[in-house]
């Protein structure tokens, strides 16, 4: 029956056309989504929670279902939906597909630090690619919440703490995984989530409220997510939290007033996992079918596994609580969507077996993941250049659980992958044979099992193998040790207050430093981590994050030298704890001098300094920056220039960073802003002039009704290789 819709001559049409055939109920079961539920290739449930959503499936009542994937199974749940319901709509099909789908790419914070767009966009096609060959149409990614907590467990997701980065990385990511057509069969519809200010919840704490100003709003929260609307997302996600009183899910203001009213959005806003029923236990909605009418008006167009829309929507419209366009307004957002991926056309498009199979886990694919998790490495200290590693004639110790780990290293979020499918460094470091290579694990990171639902155990008691380590490392020309958290330790429900090395890795590391140390300390961590102790004593750190599939590969690469590390942190790293929140784009405050009283902005235990700043990456080579300028080019545009030159001995990448400071606002600014970056590729002793291009988009901010505003007044502006730049330069607007 879906065919018919098609021949219509635009999609407009072919929706209006449409629901003027539908009921009441049909177009709420549009705006319904359910978590997948039985063995769908089986027979059909018979009781329970799973024969209700069977049920409603097949009078037409089910709009969209997540977390069934396979081209098989998806094909058996859109066979009900197009040949037993009524009209033969199809569902679109949903799935996390955040940093790949079987084959998995670094977690999403560690493709941030590659800074580089194309190998982003490049892992987000390959994935998105190989999520529609099991069926899937529909990623709930990007997620572009901006996070200044490392305790949150979900920094891992996003891009880090910068809204301009963000900002790039959220179109990178939106036009990887949707293309430039939506309908081909290797393109997916994209989600921005979470709207908003997810990333601000209170202490780093899961879930927790959010309070937060106008102007962080306007000017940190809200950038990644309009780069997103501006590069065509289809859909958006709300968020569990309530930000500055209200639920997400239940306002009005971030749905409706700015994102559809203002930016126009033509998409569809879906509801986070039962996040319309939790505004009863927020305290905003009295029950369930106040729920559902605070999440309509609010702009909610779809309920992710709430039952709020399927079970209360229709009476509310009967009482005249709920005005019908509203629900046709959010049936023709799900439809147009539906039609654009071609779904009507052929809702089977996606579920060939015979595909699936040739492109799970191809070359293409594995290249692809390989190339970005060697660009995600930052090198964070490489002292007496301890590395790269020489190639032959070393014994080398490899030390850690996490080294031989191959499944950890996939990360959380990557729900199809298979454990033990990632290359460990184990495997890795294998490959260069002429190295003697010898492994002791010294300490279990947790105890017993790891999965995506269930907290972590981590092993705080048993050290009965660092004897061994610590052997195994004695006679040693180099001992590589790989340390910090596993997979499942960050994510969603993964606050952590310590953000050391977790259990007894931070014993472990300083028992082997007793008898070595000639270390070079290979970090594995969802978040940024404090480390002071390792800053200060360990001679060589690399931050390895979890680099997915291939993160074996990418780590032996760096560490020989083969992949001359280019990687820039996208958060700060805190010295510790009680520093945070911790951000390079921080306000001055009115006394941020040290004047020898104590009456100065800063803690009497620990420095203002962060470990490692934003922006920091070193590399096997290095560079020098020089002749910085800044010139007027029309009334209210600037070229920035500088000469980077490669002074070291190997060719090398560096992200060449500028940032501003407007000096005085209506609204304070920010001391370090950045507005612009560039990968340049230099060979020993060459040299180039980088140029920046700074308009009003740049030099402008929002003011506290959320207007843009460019205000004359001096400025500075900064360049080099972190935010803690080299060079500096005035100018006048
Ligand atoms: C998460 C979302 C995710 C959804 C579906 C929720 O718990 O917050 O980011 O897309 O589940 O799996």
């Amino acid at each position: 029956m879906a065919g018919k819709y098609s021949k219509q001559a635009n999609i407009e049409v072919k929706v209006d056309s449409l629901m003027q055939l539908m009921t009441i109920e049909e177009k709420i079961g549009q705006m319904n989504q359910y978590n997948g539920f039985w063995d769908v290739t089986g027979p059909a449930p018979k009781s329970g929670d799973a024969s209700k959503k069977y049920e409603h499936l097949k009078k037409g009542y089910v709009g969209s279902m997540l977390n069934v994937t396979g081209a098989e199974e998806v094909k058996a749940v859109q066979k009900i939906a197009v040949e037993e319901t009524r009209l033969g709509i199809p569902l679109i099909i949903g799935f996390d597909v955040i940093h790949g789908y079987k084959t998995i790419s670094p977690i999403p914070l560690a493709e941030a630090a590659s800074w580089d767009l194309e190998a982003i966009k490049t892992s987000a096609q390959v994935a998105a690619k190989e999520a529609a060959a099991a069926g899937i149409n529909w990623t709930f990614a990007p997620m572009v919440d901006i996070s200044r907590d490392a305790r949150w467990g979900r920094v891992m997701e996003g891009a880090g703490e910068d809204p301009y980065l963000g900002s790039k990385i959220a179109t990178a990511r939106v036009n990887g995984f949707q293309g430039d057509n939506l309908n081909s069969k290797q393109t997916i519809a994209a989600c921005a989530k979470h709207w908003a200010g997810y990333g601000f919840a209170e202490a780093g704490k899961e879930y927790n409220t959010v309070d937060i100003s106008a102007s962080t709003l306007n000017n940190i929260v809200f950038p990644p997510f309009k780069a997103a609307n501006d590069a065509g997302v289809k859909t958006f996600m709300n968020s569990f939290n309530q930000l500055n009183g209200v639920p997400a899910t239940g306002n009005t203001f971030l749905q409706r007033e700015i994102l559809k009213e203002k930016w126009g959005f033509t998409g569809f806003v879906v509801s986070d996992w039962a996040s319309i029923i939790e505004m009863t236990t927020h305290g905003y909605a009295k029950n369930k079918k106040h729920a559902a009418e605070l999440a309509i008006k609010a702009g909610s167009d779809m309920d992710m596994e709430s039952y709020a829309y399927v079970d209360e929507l229709a009476n509310l419209v009967k009482d005249g609580i709920v005005d019908e366009a509203l629900i046709d307004d959010a049936v023709k957002r799900i439809l147009t969507v539906k039609f654009e991926l071609g779904l009507f056309d052929n809702p089977y498009k996606y579920c060939n077996k015979q595909n699936e199979k040739q492109v799970t886990g191809s070359k293409e694919i594995q290249d692809a993941v390989l190339d970005m998790a060697i660009k995600s490495i930052v090198l964070l200290k490489n002292e007496n250049n301890i590395l790269p590693l020489k190639k032959e004639g070393q014994k080398i110790a490899l030390i850690g659980a996490l080294a031989s780990d191959k499944t950890s290293p996939l990360g959380n979020w990557r729900l199809a992958a298979e454990d033990n499918t990632a290359v460990s460094v184990l495997e890795g470091m294998q490959t260069y044979t002429r190295n003697t290579l010898n492994y002791a694990k010294g300490a279990d990171v947790n105890t017993g099992e790891s999965v995506f639902t269930i907290e972590l155990a981590i092993n705080t008691k048993d050290k009965s193998e660092f004897p061994q380590a610590i052997k195994t490392a004695k006679g040693a020309d180099v001992v590589v040790m790989v340390l910090g958290e596993h997979g499942f330790q960050s994510g969603e429900g993964r606050s952590r207050t310590n953000l050391g090395l977790p259990g007894v890795q931070q014993e472990l590391l300083e028992a082997v430093f007793k008898v070595n140390k000639n270390i070079v300390l290979v970090l594995n961590n969802g978040r940024p981590l404090a480390i002071p102790w390792a800053e200060k004593h360990i001679p060589g750190i690399v931050e390895a994050w979890q680099l997915g599939t291939q993160s074996g590969n990418a780590v032996a690469q760096v560490l020989y030298g083969d992949y001359n590390p280019s990687g820039k942190l996208p958060m700060t790293f805190p010295r510790s704890v009680g520093q945070i929140p911790i951000y390079y784009n921080y306000k001055s405050t009115g006394r941020p001098n040290n004047s020898g009283l104590v009456f100065w902005s800063h803690y009497t235990d620990e420095s203002n300094k962060p470990l490692y700043p934003f922006g920091h990456g070193l590399s096997y080579t290095t560079f020098s920056y020089n002749n910085f300028s800044v010139n007027k080019v029309t009334k209210d545009s600037f070229k920035a220039s500088v000469v980077v030159k490669n002074t070291g001995n190997v060719t090398g990448k560096e992200v060449v960073q500028l940032y501003i400071r407007d000096l005085v606002g209506s609204i304070t600014r920010p001391v370090k802003e950045l507005k612009g970056f560039e990968l340049v590729s230099l060979e020993p002793n060459q040299e180039v002039t980088v140029s920046f291009n700074l308009t009003k988009d740049e030099l402008g901010f929002f003011n506290n009704k959320g207007d843009f505003i460019v205000e004359s007044g001096d400025f500075k502006a900064f360049v080099g290789g972190s935010s803690e730049t080299i060079l500096e330069a005035d100018f006048k607007i």
